[in-house]
């Protein structure tokens, strides 16, 4: 069901309420308080653009296969956009992109019980209807501006729901290999040579092959060595 609400801090926060159950979406028009991947914040106009969370029980994985989860909510936003007549690149782990420009931002937060995933709340927020965005923000693009339309959020976030739909039952049937390919195949700058850097800053240029189960970015190094990154342990420059 989507909880439609005026204004709150931040969707992944109110949908921790545990009235919220498997499948719920807790969607806001404002967020004071709105989240980004390492501790940014999220900004989106009032009104603009679709900012919600969905709440997940995938008690059925555990903890080692969670990056099949990311795989699935990255693979569901692609659909959507391939739907809205948009292809899109997920830039590895979870932003999807257009080109060289981000049109969605993807928050997850896991509860787990014991060895499995107990309760997960996904935060999305999909540039819509905005635009022109703050200087500060590196690269956004909207639906509306790749597009030239204006859109009505309620629907659109009614065919989002469906495109999970479809990935997270393939999730759950354990269909994991289509999963993984389907997430390799749409990975941005595979397979061509781009500029990347080190915590440190220090450039390299490399190759991306793939990403291994577990979430691992391969990279080929131009001297042929084949290295694999963790999350934080390497930066694309764009
Ligand atoms: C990022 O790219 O840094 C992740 C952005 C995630 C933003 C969404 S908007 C809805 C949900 N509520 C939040 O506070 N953050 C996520």
């Amino acid at each position: 069901m989507i909880y439609h609400l005026d204004t709150v801090s931040s969707t992944n926060d109110v949908a921790r309420d545990s009235k919220y159950r498997d499948g719920d979406i807790v969607w806001a028009d404002f967020q004071t308080a709105g989240r980004g991947q390492r501790g940014h914040i999220w900004q989106s106009d009032e009104g603009k653009n679709l900012t919600f969370s969905v709440v997940l029980e995938p008690k059925f994985l555990t903890v080692p296969k969670q990056f099949l989860l990311l795989e699935t909510v990255a693979l569901s936003l692609a659909d959507f956009f391939e739907k809205q007549g948009v292809t899109v690149a997920v830039k590895w782990t979870n932003d999807i992109y257009v080109g060289d420009k981000k049109a969605v931002g993807i928050l997850i937060e896991h509860s787990l019980c014991g060895a499995n995933l107990a309760r997960t709340i996904v935060g999305i927020g999909i540039n819509v209807n905005q635009r022109i965005f703050p200087s500060d923000i590196p690269n956004p693009v909207s639906l509306s501006l790749l597009t030239g339309k204006e859109y009505n959020l309620r629907e659109l976030l009614e065919e989002y729901e469906e495109c999970l739909a479809l990935r997270y039952n393939q999730l759950k049937n354990g269909e994991w290999d289509i999963l993984e390919r389907d997430y390799c195949n749409r990975l941005y700058r595979k397979d061509s040579p781009h500029l990347f850097a080190y915590p440190d800053g220090t450039r390299f240029i490399g190759t991306i092959r793939g990403v291994k189960p577990a979430g691992e970015l391969i990279v080929e190094q131009e001297n042929g060595e084949v290295k694999e990154f963790l999350f934080k342990e390497i930066e694309f420059v764009i």
